[in-house]
């Protein structure tokens, strides 16, 4: 049965939620699931933003011809061909063969690589500054390269003041019947969710993300509509504000995340120790074990904290592999304007750290404030080092109230 949600007088959410999906993209966790959001539009024409993932197709599909109810679909605007958004574009055309297809070249290509269509098309190909009117509304056209993929364009309606924002502004989790922030919780419930799709969907993207919060400044916003999570009709600073900081790199908290990766659990023990030396200084700590964390948790609480520090054992000659994961994970994401410090461990043949530091050395602007290197297991020389490297790491912190982390 259709399900749909009212924004306003003329515009519907015809999109669906997938709760059953183990990793969006394929490597992201989404425990809260995940929105396809899609969105219909009514003027003298009708308006389709985006489609959504072929594994609610049919609820879409269900959605739109409902809402449509007996109307013709006049024209689809492509913002984004991603999959996620753009599979249901052939069940569009099935059931709308007269529709009109607004993109820009580049996503016609790339329509054209990821579908086949028995019958030919209509397209409208547009452009940075184009615009098309369908009656009281005109929608402004703005390219958005690289926030998440190459041919990301988002739209601006002037009557209404809206953004269709594609990719940027979005979270991961399904919506549960509602639609716009303002009905939960965010800052609670869903912050760290808006985080964790940020850093890992478009957080190698810093730059291009600011250059189209920089074009967002110069429009008049009331609403912004995203291709997945809530729809902003109120607090829109409560969603831009933290794409400003984090587009930046510059962290959100001080203190320190310790990642570790820990085979007999000795290299665990001098990461907690380390953690341990920090809170007695009134340091706030979080402490991750990457053979059992996501990835993207430990991405976006990197991105989130102004202190990294990584321990590793040493594992084939080189880093434990799920730590070699991360650690490629978080330079490949630009990871940046960070104070690092590293935790080798090993019998033999140490280099996990040697090694951990040259990756991160490839990253912009990092402090490297000490390494320790353990031999199998923790010594008591070697409580004196992590006890100085606490130290080290404390001396480049505000001395902070920790109770609340
Ligand atoms: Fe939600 Fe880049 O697709």
């Amino acid at each position: 049965m259709y399900c749909t949600k009212k924004i306003n007088d003329s515009l519907i959410w015809v999109g669906a939620n997938d709760r059953r999906l183990a990793m969006f993209e394929g490597v992201y966790s989404v425990p809260q699931g995940v929105s396809y959001n899609s969105y219909l539009m009514f003027d003298e024409k009708t308006i389709l933003f985006d489609t959504v993932d072929k594994a609610v197709q049919e609820r879409f599909m269900e959605n739109l011809v409902e809402s449509l109810d007996g109307k013709p679909l006049d024209y689809l605007i492509l913002q984004h061909i991603e999959p996620d958004h753009s599979a249901a574009i052939k069940c569009v055309l099935n059931k709308y063969p007269d529709v009109t297809l607004v993109l820009n070249e580049k996503s016609l290509a790339f329509v054209n690589q990821f579908y086949t269509f028995d019958v030919a098309f209509k397209f409208l190909i547009v452009k940075e500054g184009d615009t098309l009117n369908t009656g009281k509304f005109t929608f402004h056209f703005v390219s958005a390269p690289m926030v998440h993929w190459p041919e990301v364009m988002v739209t601006y309606e002037e009557t209404t003041k809206t953004l269709f924002s594609a990719d940027a502004f979005g979270c991961f989790g399904a919506l549960n019947g509602s639609i716009f922030a303002d009905e939960v919780d965010f800052n609670r419930d869903y912050l760290d969710e808006a985080r964790r799709y940020y850093t890992n969907i478009v957080g190698k993207y810093g730059a291009q993300v600011q250059s189209l919060l920089t074009k967002a400044s110069s429009l008049d916003i009331k609403m912004i509509c995203p291709l997945h999570g809530f729809v902003w009709r109120k607090n829109l600073h409560e969603i831009i504000l933290p794409y400003k900081l984090w587009s930046s790199y510059d962290p959100e908290e001080k203190g320190v995340m310790i990642a570790y990766a820990s085979v007999y659990g000795n290299t665990e023990n001098a990461a907690e120790l380390l953690s341990t030396y920090l809170r007695d200084m009134g340091i706030k700590t979080v402490m991750f074990d990457v053979s059992v964390t996501p990835a993207s948790e430990i991405v976006s609480a990197a991105f989130k904290w102004s202190h990294l520090v990584f321990a590793s054992t040493t594992y084939n000659a080189g880093i434990f592999v799920t730590m070699e994961a991360l650690v490629c994970d978080l330079v490949a994401h630009n990871i940046q304007n960070r104070t690092i410090a590293l935790i080798e461990n090993g019998s033999w043949a140490v280099t996990s750290g040697k090694q951990m530091r040259s990756k991160f050395e490839q990253c912009k602007n990092i402090t490297f404030v000490g390494d320790v290197s353990i031999k199998s297991s923790v010594s008591k020389d070697k409580l004196e080092e992590i006890k100085e490297l606490a130290q080290k790491l404390v001396e480049t912190l505000p001395k902070q109230t920790s109770e609340t982390e």
